[in-house]
Parts: C-alpha cells; sequence; structure tokens
C-alpha cells in the first residue's frame, strides 16, 4: 500500500485489488461497491453463488465492475483457490475484508447444540483466520497490503443467547491484535471494525428471536436507528486506504454509541 512518506494520503484505491468475503450480501456487498467506487478491482467472495451472482449484476448495473468467486470461508481449500484468483485475475491483493459471519438461534450456553457451535465458530473465526493465513501470504509478495476483520460490538461486550456468536467475534479480535503484530514490520495492516446493529437483510425475514433482539438493539442505541451497511463500509475503505497508515491492531466500533453506555 502506499503509505505516508512514500505517497500521498488518499482514499483512492485506483490500481488496488480487494476480496470481500460474504460480499454478496448486507456489510460486505456495501464494502464491495466503496471499493469498486474508490478505484479498486473488486472480488465479491460468498457461499452463495446465485446472491454473487446477483450482487455482480446490480453492482454491473451502477457501472462498476467486481469478479465473483464461489468459496465456503470455513474450508481452507475453498480460501486458497479465492486468493489464487485474485492473483490470477488481478496479479495481486492490497485490501482483505473479511466479513463473511453467520449467527443462529438464541439459547443459553446449556442448551447450544455442538453442531451449530462448531459452524459458527468455523465460519466467522477460523474463516477469518484462513482469510489472513492465505490473504496475509499473498500480500507479502506484493509488499504489503491492509486486512480488514468484521467482528462485531459483541466482540467486546456479551450478549444472552449469543455463546457461540459472542466467542467468535472476541477471537476475531485477538486474532486481528496478534496478526497486527507479526506483519507490522512487513507493511500488511490488520485491523477490526465493530459494527452495532445494522440494517441488512436479515432484517427482511427475522425470526421471532432475531426480531426480538435487534429491537432491543435499537432500543439501547443511542442513536436511535439502525446503522446502514454504507455506514460500516465508510470504515473499511478508511482502514483499506492509505489514510490509515498509521492504524493497525486497532478495535474501531462503528455503533450509533451503543458501547458508550
Ligand atoms: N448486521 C448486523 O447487525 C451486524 C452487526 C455486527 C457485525 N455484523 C457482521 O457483519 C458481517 C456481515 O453480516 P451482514 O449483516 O452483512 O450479513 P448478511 O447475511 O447480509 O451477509 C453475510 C454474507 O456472508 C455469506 N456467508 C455466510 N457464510 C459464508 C461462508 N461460510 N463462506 C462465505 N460466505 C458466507 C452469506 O451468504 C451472505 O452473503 C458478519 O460477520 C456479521 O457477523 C453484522
Amino acid at each position: 500500500m502506499s503509505e505516508i512518506g512514500t505517497g500521498p494520503m488518499t482514499d483512492d484505491l485506483s490500481g488496488k485489488v480487494a476480496l470481500v468475503t460474504g460480499g454478496a450480501s448486507g456489510i460486505g456487498l456495501a464494502t464491495a461497491r466503496r471499493f469498486a467506487q474508490a478505484g479498486a478491482q473488486v472480488l465479491l467472495a460468498d457461499l452463495d453463488a446465485a446472491a454473487g451472482g446477483r450482487a455482480v449484476e446490480g453492482l454491473a448495473a451502477e457501472g462498476l465492475t467486481a469478479t465473483f468467486v464461489q468459496a465456503d470461508v470455513a474450508c481452507e481449500d475453498d480460501v486458497r483457490r479465492m486468493v489464487e484468483r485474485a492473483l490470477d485475475v488481478h496479479g495481486a491483493l492490497h485490501v482483505l475484508f473479511n466479513n463473511a459471519g453467520v449467527s443462529r438461534g438464541s439459547e443459553p450456553v446449556t442448551e447450544v447444540a455442538l453442531e451449530d457451535w462448531n459452524r459458527i465458530l468455523a465460519v466467522n473465526l477460523t474463516g477469518t483466520f484462513l482469510g489472513m493465513k492465505h490473504g496475509i501470504a499473498a500480500m507479502l509478495k506484493g509488499g504489503g497490503g491492509s486486512v480488514i476483520n468484521n467482528a462485531s460490538v459483541f466482540g467486546l461486550v456479551g450478549m444472552a443467547g449469543q455463546a457461540a456468536y459472542t466467542a467468535s467475534k472476541g477471537g476475531v479480535l485477538q486474532l486481528t491484535r496478534t496478526a497486527a503484530l507479526e506483519f507490522a514490520a512487513k507493511g500488511v495492516r490488520v485491523n477490526a471494525i465493530c459494527p452495532g446493529f445494522t440494517e441488512t437483510p436479515i432484517l427482511a425475514k427475522p425470526t421471532p428471536a432475531e426480531a426480538t433482539r435487534m429491537a432491543m438493539g435499537r432500543a439501547l442505541t443511542p442513536l436511535g436507528r439502525y446503522a446502514q451497511p454504507a455506514e460500516i463500509a465508510e470504515l473499511a475503505l478508511f482502514l483499506a486506504s492509505s489514510r490509515a497508515a498509521y492504524i493497525t491492531g486497532a478495535v474501531l466500533p462503528v455503533d450509533g454509541g451503543y458501547l458508550a453506555r
């Protein structure tokens, strides 16, 4: 990345290659759009190929170009292929947004099914680990880059009924800090975003437990509304860019004041 001292401080991502996981929907799609608007060559990776196709078409209708790669971030072969695709198509990888994530259910720890625990940890935490393992290796070949991990305010505080989700997101924050230390001297910055309650497609058809959780979340958010995905994307763009040249290992909430209570 061009950093202060070696280039201008700008959020222009022209000439940069950016990979967004979970890019077919919600925060990932909004961020892929913002990266493309900033001039990056964008790859969207997602488990859902149909949604990925629709996302690429939607961006094209806005005059933006992106390449879709189907990948399950919990599967190392898929993640390896996803990163290789970035190198094959664009010759480099400069920005990685590890964003794919899932949540499920609303039970106390004593009732969480091991299968659900394992899948949530596999996607949210192992997926972020695998993204960094292969993504940072690719960035190092090109002289550096920026990794942004999408955690949650629930990586920093607990939430009843969300044991696996909160544990996975807390793990993402520690992975972020550790990788930031490991690669700071090699030109790779690693940061985490902690969104608060964000208006993504999950709100269109919530389960009763999700509807209750989201309504409670809005009520407890000082700004009194959900975040828009584009508001999370703004921070991702900033962290991706040379404007954030001196920021690494940081954990940054975008939460309408939720954590200030
Ligand atoms: N929406 C919120 O309120 C909120 C708040 C804090 C953090 N987050 C985090 O933001 C991230 C994005 O969430 P969103 O709200 O935009 O959700 P979303 O459901 O709109 O998008 C998530 C995308 O990830 C994809 N995905 C799921 N599992 C995958 C896998 N194994 N491999 C690849 N892709 C996979 C889905 O197909 C989907 O397209 C998640 O990590 C989530 O935990 C969301």
